[in-house]
């Protein structure tokens, strides 16, 4: 059995009741049938570090802010491992779990300006369990350095975390059944605005049937954030002519969230 430091414990324990209360579970039942609100502060109360007690009396320092940003952006990298954990245990749709390698957790930055959101692993994501490795990878890398940002500026994902057989497109069913793993993520993730690659992320994120060539161009709201819509990457490899609308909707984006595209050939 593995030993475990009781303030360690105290930390999973709270890290599990945050990401309950992040999935929009409020209670909980107690052995004797009574029930325990989860709420923001009981999540985040702070058990007594070692040797607290000793010294309850000083003054505590005076915490800072970027000290409560370091500890707040600490915290949900510990969550998102955790959830990680969780998508890589799944078994909720048989027959991916069955065809798969790896899940595909979401990987980029903590609070980004943009999060990118795709379809579902293709051979290259299911082989290394990291999504947009591939060739349609490596063309989002180059969107990417012409508006200036980096892989590590950003956060990617997609709708679902397994790879689908034969190249088929994500099953209703599946969809479902990952909607909560996509949910709690982008929740921790918390980006400005999320950015839909393709008709299955934009329909299934937005709950529309609207294609996605006519939701392009205007910014649309999921619980606070807003999201914009372009074609996929894929979808340019085979249809070069989009690349210019995509090529407008990142420059919208970019424009929109304040920042510069770099100077040509730089
Ligand atoms: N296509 C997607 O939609 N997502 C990936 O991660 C890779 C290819």
């Amino acid at each position: 059995m593995q030993n475990i430091s009781s303030r360690e414990l105290h930390k999973q324990i709270q890290m599990h009741l945050e990401s309950l209360r992040l999935s929009g579970v409020e209670w909980l039942e107690n052995n004797n049938n009574s029930t325990l609100q989860i709420s923001e502060g009981l999540a985040h109360k702070s058990p007594p570090v070692d040797g607290e007690a000793a010294v309850t009396n000083l003054p505590l320092p005076e915490k800072s802010s970027t000290h409560s940003v370091l500890h707040s952006l600490e915290k949900k990298t510990g969550l998102l491992q955790l959830l990680k954990e969780e998508v890589a245990n799944c078994v909720k749709c048989p027959q991916l779990v069955q065809t798969r390698k790896n899940t595909v957790f979401g990987v980029g930055k903590i609070e980004p300006d943009i999060c990118f959101v795709g379809e579902a692993p293709g051979s290259a994501e299911d082989e290394k369990g990291l999504p947009f490795v591939g060739e349609d990878g490596l063309l989002l890398d180059k969107i990417l350095k012409a508006c200036g940002l980096s892989r590590d500026e950003v956060y990617f994902l997609n709708i679902i975390s397994c790879k689908p057989p034969d190249k088929r497109l994500p099953l209703p069913s599946e969809v479902s059944n990952c909607r909560g793993f996509l949910e709690k993520q982008l929740a921790l993730v918390k980006p400005k605005v999320i950015c839909c690659l393709g008709s299955c992320a934009a329909e299934n994120l937005l709950d529309t049937k609207i294609p996605v060539n006519k939701l392009r161009g205007k910014f649309y709201d999921w619980k606070g954030i807003q999201v914009l819509c372009t074609y996929h990457p894929l979808s340019l490899l085979r249809t070069p002519e989009k690349k210019k609308e995509v090529w407008e909707d990142m420059k919208f984006l970019i424009s929109h969230l304040g920042r510069v595209l770099p100077k040509l050939g730089s």
